[in-house]
């Protein structure tokens, strides 16, 4: 029979979301109801290294639900993947009395999650945090929707001035290994081309296709790159465009880590405190090394390690839509 949790930590690791702290806040709150004692790890995985960890209570987490950021701040903890490092933590985990964990983060925290349970008694349940929604077995990650909205808001804007000009923007938007931040923006501005990882970028295609535009005086053109894109980031588009076509004038903007911050969407606000509720009912149960989350609105539990083997695959349904629309 699984031993009962009694002690769990929390701690946020890898690129931090919007919605992280209403996701800690459910933690907290969830794990009190359930009359376990909970500690806050600081700055992720290290601070388990380190031996950051502090007992939280309900007040720890007053008035943070609206708040960007974490207040457990985030690291991306190489240590952790020696198993010098991991021994630390598993040490520290023990001096604490903690006999479970939350780990708020993306694959990359997650695989470290996968090892450390396996070579520790020490259950652990994940929570999908990533703007990036890389992450296969759910159909939200806390943070996607508001770095998305930041990121709309954004290139309306660049258009306004792209309209005004007559001009040609290209616009990188985050995303290491995955487009969803630049299909849904993408979609979403109406903009004429998006460049995806998902899909192979045809250089030539697109030059073509511009230089045939710019003969029929459409002389703005907006371009939404991800900067996980095969052919490379927005200066690298813009380089190649510029050169074929001298006369445009053809300008970058890289929204960059201005969609990691802010204050959480409603929906972020919503899906954290769902995961961070389940995430801690999860442990009480004994449903353990899983990570949470939410597939067709029902809860969705998928073993650690499916969540770090697969990444999400943009659907065709959204890459048709994509080429039609942008026509
Ligand atoms: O958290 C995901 C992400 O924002 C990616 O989209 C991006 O490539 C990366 O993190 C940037 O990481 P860092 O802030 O460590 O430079």
């Amino acid at each position: 029979m699984e031993k009962k949790v009694t002690r769990i930590g929390v701690l946020t690791s890898g690129g931090d979301s919007p919605g992280m702290n209403a996701a800690i806040r459910a933690v907290v709150r969830t794990g009190i109801h359930y009359k376990l004692e909970v500690f806050g790890i600081m700055r992720g995985y290290q601070g388990l290294i380190d031996d950051d960890i502090f007992q939280m209570e309900s007040k720890s987490v007053a008035n943070i639900i609206q708040r960007g950021g974490t207040i457990l701040k985030t690291a991306r903890c190489k240590e952790f993947f020696e198993p010098e490092g991991r021994k630390k933590a598993y040490d520290n985990l023990k001096k604490s009395g903690i006999d479970g964990l939350v780990i708020i983060g993306g694959d990359g925290s997650f695989r470290g999650a996968v090892k450390f349970s396996q070579e520790f008694d020490i259950p652990c349940v994940g929570v999908a945090g990533t703007i990036d929604k890389d992450i296969n077995g759910t159909d939200f990650t806390i943070g996607f929707d508001t770095a998305v909205n930041t990121a709309v808001e954004a290139i309306d804007k660049v258009r306004d001035t792209m309209e005004a000009h007559d001009r040609i923007f290209v616009i990188e938007v985050m995303g290491r290994d995955a487009g969803y931040i630049a299909l849904h923006s993408g979609i979403a501005t109406g903009a004429e081309n998006i460049l995806i990882p998902e899909r192979k970028t045809n250089m030539e295609n697109l030059v073509e296709s511009l230089m045939e535009k710019e003969k029929r005086k459409k002389l703005v053109n907006l371009i939404v790159v991800a900067e996980g894109d095969d052919f490379g980031g927005a200066n690298k588009v813009q380089g190649v465009l510029q050169e074929k076509m001298p006369n445009a004038e053809i300008r970058v903007c890289i929204l960059g880590h201005i969609q990691r911050g802010g204050s959480p969407s409603c929906l972020d606000r919503l899906i954290a405190s769902r995961m961070g509720y389940h995430a801690v009912e999860s442990l009480v149960e004994g449903r353990h090394n899983v990570f949470v989350g939410i597939v067709n609105n029902k809860m969705h539990y998928m073993p650690l390690e499916n969540a770090v083997k697969s990444k999400g695959k943009v659907s065709e349904e959204w890459l048709k839509i994509m080429k039609i629309l942008a026509s």
